[in-house]
């Protein structure tokens, strides 16, 4: 089906026109003539609350935004997907991570025919009785001592989505378990958790959903070596388990199928933590908990699938992301969890939605009439305000922010908590309010300042604010609400990929460069001297520099 270019549709320019006169606007202003804005422009659900009143809209802006969701088709790309039809057309794939939470009695997604359900289940229960094993004591390593480290190794979303939930989650860990996780190319990243456990007491899960990826093949290979060598055992089936949705690999590389937990081609990498991807998950945090985190993102499903769109928590935050990439022309998104446990958060959302909106491609092929994507970027608060933010407040780009608090701690020293929200609350008030110079200078005379000095500082102190940001709330750090969290967001890139007309299911971007890595590889290892005319100046360079100190 034809769609037509973004900027063709009749509620992209009607949005063009009114940014003309919203541009001018200020925050302050909108606060000061709307005392119920907080009311009129927040909304709950699934347990969280978005305050997105802190941004340069009004009730038109809102409504001429959701005039273009409905304009774009949100609605039924959304309901494609629920249902399982291949909207990642390019993969041929459906598209299905929400079956990964549904509960097993609800009718479900069906793909090729089959409904998806039973087998999603089936895996569920393996998750659930394997990790019971592990926890209790029952699964032992060869010598017969419990398991208290698993090393995951994986990458991309084999790797962020549990280590940024196990990260999150640590409330509820187990007290004997440590879970790992092995990531990156680079030696020393398997060298550094591998000093820091026992052959005997650990277990390895390769989490690869292609069971081809370079980076994790080797370290898998290297970490098989290192047990064969260290442990006094070659008992590889106690202490070696696969995630993958390939069996054929898995066999190949020396891991019994029986331990192996599948997944499905319909889960993106990225939208994987919710399958066995999740096994980190429920291994240290216990099957209950995963199975709440499951259910806060179900909850959330059904939220953004029922909700209208003006009261869509997804739809909504998705909306105001475009209002402020496509019309107030911001480059990137700052992510600031005020909450140090959600602190792989920011990467975990770089790969969400970076990899999934990153595209300039529409899907009838044709290249877009609008930015998309912008770049995704964080730390936890406060650490970010004593780096970055002075350039989110006084620098030259508008860069909005998603603040997230947690209203319950999980830890009980006293006076923390508040002194963390009052940072929270602060940044986004300031971010919105600014500072005019009449306050500076007030400020100023009353420290009693001469007037020559006075003048010169106040444009240094003064704060133009105006500076968009959300707010997300969490009541505490719960499997739930980290659930549901997680699903807002995915489905707020998807809305957004749906607005840009673009594939969110594919990642073709990142193929080039594994394929000359490739190439390269074997011409760092050759014995022979390399053609350097196979490449740049550069690259042929760079090649000879590092075989020179490979062999010196
Ligand atoms: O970076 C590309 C990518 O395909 C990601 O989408 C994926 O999450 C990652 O590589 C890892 O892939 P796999 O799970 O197949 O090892």
């Amino acid at each position: 089906m034809h769609t037509p270019a973004l900027t063709d549709t009749a509620a992209f320019k009607a949005l063009q026109e009114h940014h003309a006169t919203a541009v001018q606007w200020h925050m302050r202003d909108l606060f000061a003539r709307q005392p119920d804005r907080f009311e009129r422009m927040h909304v709950r659900a699934a347990g969280l609350l978005l305050d997105y009143s802190k941004n340069r809209i009004d009730t038109d802006t809102v409504s001429l935004l959701m005039s273009l969701a409905r304009e774009r088709g949100v609605e039924a790309l959304r309901d494609a997907m629920f249902n399982g039809e291949k909207i990642n057309f390019t993969e041929h794939r459906a598209v299905l991570h929400t079956a990964l939470r549904a509960p097993e009695n609800v009718a479900g997604a069906v793909v090729d025919g089959q409904p998806v359900a039973s087998e999603v289940h089936a895996v569920l229960k393996h998750i659930r009785a394997f990790s019971e094993r592990v926890r209790s004591g029952t699964w032992r390593g060869y010598s017969g001592r419990e398991i208290t480290d698993i090393v995951n190794i994986g990458i991309g979303g084999s790797f962020l989505g549990p280590q940024m939930v196990c990260t999150a989650l640590r409330a509820y860990a187990h007290p004997r378990l440590r879970t790992h996780f092995v990531s990156n190319v680079d030696g020393h990243d398997l060298e550094e958790v591998l000093s820091r456990v026992d052959p005997e007491t650990t277990l390895f899960i390769v989490a690869s959903k292609t069971f081809t990826t370079q980076e994790t093949m080797l370290n898998a290979r290297s970490a098989r070596a290192w047990f064969l060598q260290h442990g006094k055992s070659d008992d590889l089936a106690r202490h070696f388990v696969a995630v993958s949705t390939n069996a054929a690999e898995v066999a190949a590389f020396g891991i019994d199928t029986e331990n192996m937990f599948p997944f499905w081609d319909w889960v993106g990498g990225r939208y994987s933590v919710w399958s066995a991807i999740g096994l980190p998950v429920a291994l240290l945090v216990g099957y209950d908990n995963f199975a709440a985190f499951l259910a806060g993102a179900h909850d959330m499903d059904r939220h953004f699938r029922e909700a209208p769109l003006e009261s869509n928590m997804p739809v909504i935050q998705a909306l105001v992301g475009i209002w402020n990439r496509n019309f107030l022309g911001s480059a990137s998104l700052s992510i600031a969890p005020y909450h140090q446990w959600l602190r792989f958060f920011p990467s975990y959302l770089q790969q969400l939605d970076m990899e999934s909106n990153g595209k300039r491609i529409t899907r009838d092929g044709t290249p877009v009439t609008t930015l998309t994507c912008p770049a995704i970027w964080g730390d936890v608060g406060t650490n970010g305000q004593h780096a970055y933010f002075q350039l989110l407040h006084q620098g030259t780009d508008i860069t909005p922010i998603d603040f997230i608090a947690v209203l319950k701690p999980s830890h009980g020293i006293a006076g923390h908590q508040e002194a963390l929200l009052a940072n929270c609350f602060a940044q986004s008030e300031a971010f919105m309010r600014g500072k005019d110079a009449d306050e500076v200078r007030a400020d100023l005379q009353a420290q009693g300042l001469p007037e020559a000095e006075l003048a010169a500082l106040i444009p240094h102190k003064t704060f133009e604010g105006n500076r968009p940001s959300n707010t997300l709330l969490l009541p505490e750090l719960s499997p739930h609400a980290l659930g549901a969290m997680i699903a807002l967001y995915e489905h707020k890139t998807f809305v957004q990929g749906a607005i840009w007309g673009i594939n969110s299911f594919d990642q073709w971007g990142v193929e080039l460069g594994k394929v000359l890595a490739k190439t390269i590889l074997g011409e760092l290892q050759a014995e022979d001297a390399v053609q350097a005319s196979r490449h740049d100046a550069s690259t042929s360079a760079l090649i000879a520099l590092a075989r020179q100190a490979a062999q010196a």
